[in-house]
C-alpha cells in the first residue's frame, strides 16, 4: 500500500531565541511530519548559535544561509532572495516561522509569495510600538500567516481586533515546553563559581532601541553598577560591541560573562534574586520559573506575567529601577504561573495542527490513497 507520505515542512530560524524554541517544536513536528530545517545565519557566533544546536540537541542545519549581520532592510532582504530559492527547491507544503525576528519575516514573505502556507508560532503578541522593528516583523508575518499559533488568550484577541480569525489557535507556549523539558538538567550543572541563590541579579541587555542610543545604554549600566549585590550580565554580541565603540569598560556591581547557553541560563534564572531584562523570552521564563522580573522597558507582549504581579514594566529611568529592585527584595507571593502558558505541551498541539491542516489540503483523493 502506498499511503501519502508524511507532510514536508520547512521551519526558518535563524536567532538565539528561534533555537530555544525550535528545539521542542521540531522534536514534535518530526513525530508526525518531514522537516527541513534553514537556518538564515542571522546570529552565527558558536555561543549564539551553535552551542544551543548542541545543547538542546536540535539536528543541523539542512541548510546554512550564511547571511550573517547588516541593517534591516539588507539582511531581511538577503534572506528572502536565499530562502525564495530554497523553498522553490525543497517545495514544502508549509513553512514555519517562530517569534519576530527579521529572519521570521523573511521566511513568512518567502513563503507567501510563492504560495506556500505559513504557520507562524508566537503569533499575535504585540508591544503597541510600531518603533520596536520585532512589531514591525510580529504584524506583517501574522498577516500573511495561513496559521497563528497563539501562545496566550491576549494574542488571540490581539489577532481579532485586526481582523484575523480564521486560522487562529490557541496553543500555549513553545518556551514553557523548553522550560520543562530542560529545568531538571539545568538544575544539576556545577555552579563553580556562582554567587549563592538570591544572592545576585541577572540582567540581559539587547534591545536595540536600549543599546543602540549611547544615552540610554549608559543610563541603564550606570545604575547595575550601584546595586548593592553582584549583577551578573551575560552579555549580547550587540551590546558588547555598543559598549565598545563608547569605550564604556563596566565595573561596580556588573559581572560580565560572555552569553550563556540555555541550560546555564536556566540556572541563573532560578536562583538569582530578581532578573532585570529588555528580552521576551527572560521574561517570560522568570515568571515560570518564579523570579521577580523587572523589565527595561515600557511596554511588554508578555502582558499575563505583569498581570500576575511578577514582572515591573520600569522602563530606563534610574529611580524606577532602582525601586522596583526594592521592591523585588520583599518576600514575595507566589503568583499563579498555572495555565497561562499552557500545560508545556504546545509543540505536539502545533506538530498536530498543523499535520491535521495539511491532511485537509491534501484533499480526499490523497486521503483515499492514505
Ligand atoms: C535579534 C532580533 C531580536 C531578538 C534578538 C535575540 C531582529 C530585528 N532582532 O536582535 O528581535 O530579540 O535577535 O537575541 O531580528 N552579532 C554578533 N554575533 C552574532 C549575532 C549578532 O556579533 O552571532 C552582533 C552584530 O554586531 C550585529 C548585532 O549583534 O550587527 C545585532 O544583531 P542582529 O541579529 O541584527 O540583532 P539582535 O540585536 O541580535
Ligand atoms: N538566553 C541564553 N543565554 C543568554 C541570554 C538568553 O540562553 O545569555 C536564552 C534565554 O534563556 C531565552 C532566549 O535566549 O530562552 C531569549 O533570547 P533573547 O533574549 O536573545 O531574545 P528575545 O527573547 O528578546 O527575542
Amino acid at each position: 500500500m502506498t499511503g501519502r507520505p508524511r507532510p514536508l515542512v520547512l521551519t526558518v530560524v535563524g536567532a538565539r531565541p528561534q533555537f530555544v524554541k525550535a528545539a521542542p517544536l521540531g522534536r514534535a513536528i518530526r513525530r508526525h511530519a518531514r522537516e527541513v530545517l534553514v537556518h538564515t545565519g542571522q546570529h552565527y557566533d558558536r555561543e549564539m548559535s551553535e552551542a544551543f544546536f548542541q545543547e538542546l540537541g536540535i539536528p543541523p542545519p539542512d541548510r546554512h544561509l550564511g547571511i550573517g549581520s547588516g541593517s534591516h532592510g539588507a539582511m531581511t532582504g538577503r534572506m528572502l532572495e536565499a530562502l525564495e530559492g530554497v523553498m522553490k527547491e525543497v517545495q514544502p507544503e508549509a513553512v514555519v516561522v517562530l517569534g519576530d525576528t527579521n529572519s521570521t519575516l523573511a521566511g513568512a514573505l518567502a513563503a507567501a509569495k510563492l504560495g506556500i502556507p505559513v504557520a507562524h508560532v508566537e503569533a499575535g503578541l504585540r508591544s503597541f510600538d510600531m518603533r520596536m522593528p520585532e512589531e514591525v516583523n510580529r504584524r506583517l508575518t501574522d498577516h500573511v500567516s495561513t496559521l497563528l499559533f497563539c501562545p496566550t488568550r491576549a494574542a488571540v484577541r490581539n489577532l481579532k481586533a485586526e481582523g484575523i480569525r480564521a486560522g487562529a489557535h490557541l496553543v500555549g507556549d513553545v518556551m514553557l515546553d523548553a522550560v520543562r523539558q530542560n529545568l531538571r538538567r539545568a538544575r544539576r550543572l556545577p555552579l563553580r563559581d556562582l554567587p549563592p541563590a538570591r544572592g545576585y541579579y541577572l540582567a540581559t541587555l539587547h534591545r536595540q532601541e536600549n543599546v543602540d542610543d549611547p544615552e540610554t545604554l549608559g543610563r541603564i549600566v550606570s545604575v547595575l553598577e550601584r546595586l548593592e549585590r553582584p549583577v551578573l550580565l551575560p552579555l549580547h554580541p550587540r551590546t558588547r560591541e555598543r559598549l565598545r565603540r563608547l569605550g564604556r569598560q563596566l565595573g561596580g556591581a556588573v559581572r560580565v560573562r560572555p552569553p550563556a547557553g540555555y541550560l546555564e541560563m536556566l540556572l541563573l534564572e532560578s536562583r538569582a534574586r530578581a532578573v532585570l531584562t529588555d528580552s521576551g523570552g527572560v521574561q517570560k521564563e522568570a515568571f515560570i520559573v518564579g523570579t521577580p522580573c523587572i523589565t527595561l522597558r515600557d511596554r511588554t507582549e508578555w502582558v499575563e506575567t505583569v498581570r500576575a504581579g511578577a514582572n515591573r514594566l520600569v522602563g530606563t529611568d534610574p529611580r524606577r529601577i532602582l525601586a522596583a529592585v526594592k521592591a523585588a527584595d520583599r518576600p514575595r507571593a507566589r503568583h499563579p504561573s498555572a495555565g497561562v502558558y499552557g500545560d508545556g505541551r504546545a509543540s505536539e498541539l502545533i506538530a498536530r495542527r498543523l499535520t491535521e491542516f495539511l491532511a485537509a489540503r491534501a484533499g480526499p483523493a490523497a486521503r483515499r490513497q492514505a
